[in-house]
C-alpha cells in the first residue's frame, strides 16, 4: 500500500479552493495512492487536498450500496445546480476523525467534471453518491461540515477541534465506527 498520509483539520491546504489538474492522464498514481488511503482510512470518499495535493479532483466508492458498481473519478469539478428537498444526513470525515454531524444539504446535485480521459460531463447525481459527491465539493472549496453546522454544535465540538489543529500534521488514530466517512 503506496497510501498517501490524510491531513487533518488544521492544515492550511483544507482550507484553500483547489486548483484546476492541467494534464488528467498525468494523475493516474496519484488517484491510485488516494484510493488506497481512502480504503485503509475506512471512507467511502477523499478530496486530493486531504492527502495534502493541491488539485481539484476527488474519489467516491459507495460500491456498498445498491448505487454503484464501480469506483467514481471526478475532475475539475464545479457544481452546476442543485435541486430537490433539503435532507439531513450524519456525515464523518476522515480530516476530522470521531466527529459525525447532522448535515443539511440538497438532495441532487448536478456537476461538471472532467473523467480520467480527460472528456467532461455534466450530470445530476442524488442519494448517497450525491451526498458525497457535495461532502468532497466543500474539501475542495476549503469548506468543513463544521461550517455546515449551527453554533451549538460548533461548540459541542469545540475541545475536539483545538486538539485537531495542534496536532494537524499527525496522525490521529480514530476507532469510529461511521459508516459514512469522507
Ligand atoms: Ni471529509
Amino acid at each position: 500500500m503506496a497510501g498517501l498520509e490524510i491531513v487533518h483539520y488544521g492544515n492550511p491546504i483544507l482550507r484553500k479552493k483547489c486548483e484546476p489538474v492541467k494534464d488528467t492522464l498525468t494523475i493516474e498514481s496519484i488517484i491510485d495512492d488516494m484510493f488506497d488511503s481512502m480504503y485503509e482510512a475506512e471512507g467511502i470518499g477523499l478530496a486530493a487536498n486531504q492527502v495534502g495535493l493541491d488539485m481539484n479532483l476527488f474519489i467516491i466508492d459507495v460500491t456498498h450500496t445498491e448505487e454503484a458498481e464501480d469506483t467514481h473519478i471526478f475532475i475539475n469539478g464545479t457544481i452546476v445546480a442543485t435541486d430537490g428537498d433539503d435532507k439531513v444526513f450524519q456525515e464523518g470525515c476522515l480530516s476530522m476523525p470521531g466527529i459525525a454531524l447532522d448535515v443539511i444539504r440538497p438532495e441532487k446535485v448536478t456537476l461538471k467534471y472532467q473523467g480520467i480521459d480527460g472528456e467532461w460531463h455534466e450530470k445530476e447525481f442524488e442519494g448517497l453518491l450525491g451526498r458525497a459527491i457535495q461532502h468532497e465539493m466543500d474539501h475542495l472549496n476549503g469548506i468543513f461540515i463544521i461550517d455546515r453546522v449551527g453554533e451549538v454544535e460548533k461548540i459541542k465540538y469545540q475541545t475536539e477541534l483545538k486538539e485537531m489543529e495542534k496536532n494537524s500534521n499527525k496522525r490521529i488514530n480514530s476507532k469510529s465506527e461511521k459508516r459514512f466517512v469522507l
